[in-house]
């Protein structure tokens, strides 16, 4: 249920940028700038029809890509999408429905987890990589570093409230290796087509990885 996530984690330390975009056109632009900047990984939310269709576009736009299916709340979805040749789908929380589905459809999960119960249950099953979410609400570092401090065996993705000012203070805990949020491009700068700057933003955190890798 979580075997494709080493291929997610490919560097030590890494970003997983979060995409909500209805338009198609939008959404390959901004997956040419992550190829273009070898972030080879991507999720994209559904959170409606149109979104739906993104996905399925940049499916087949961009097979090589590292594709996650976000906010999956309800079992059908997670049927709906495992036909998509997705990587793996990620819930903003766990529930025994969603883990069952997604072992029933045999596609990876990365459930969201906010208590240690919730990661008492995904160790049920079996799971030991867990979305931290919406980590900032939550209490943000501390709060990552007392609820994994019982669990040293798990691996936590911390979201929600992630920007480029305190990404890194959460990549630098030991028992992360990546997060993942809309800040790498955020969707009002895509409207507005500041390619040019959502560029220059990757760029500047593809550095700052760099550096913290060595
Ligand atoms: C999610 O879908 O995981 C969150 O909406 C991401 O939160 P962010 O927009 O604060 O990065």
């Amino acid at each position: 249920m979580q075997s494709s996530i080493p291929k997610l984690i490919t560097e030590s330390k890494s970003v997983l940028p979060i995409i909500s975009l209805t338009s198609e056109q939008l959404a390959l632009k901004s997956i040419d700038l992550l190829l273009r900047s070898t972030i080879n990984a991507a999720e994209i939310t559904l959170r409606s029809t149109e979104s739906l269709r993104v996905l399925k576009c940049v499916r087949q736009q961009y097979p090589e890509l590292f594709l996650c299916a976000g906010s999956i709340t309800r079992p059908e979805e997670v049927q709906l999408v495992s036909e998509l040749d997705i990587n793996l789908i990620i819930t903003p929380g766990i529930h025994p429905t969603l883990l069952e589905a997604a072992k029933d459809n045999q596609i990876d999960i990365l459930p969201g987890i906010s208590s240690a119960s919730d990661i008492l249950l995904g160790l049920e099953y079996g799971l030991r990589y867990f979305k931290l979410f919406p980590v900032e609400a939550l209490g943000g570092i501390k709060f990552l570093e007392a609820l994994s401090a019982p669990f040293p065996d798990c691996r936590f993705c911390p979201t929600g409230g992630i920007n480029a000012n305190n990404y890194l203070k959460y990549l630098q805990n030991s028992q992360v290796d990546l997060v993942a949020g809309s800040w790498l491009i955020p969707s009002n700068m895509t409207k507005h087509s500041h390619w040019h700057d959502i560029y220059n933003n990757i760029q500047v955190t593809i550095n700052q990885l760099t550096e913290l890798q060595q």
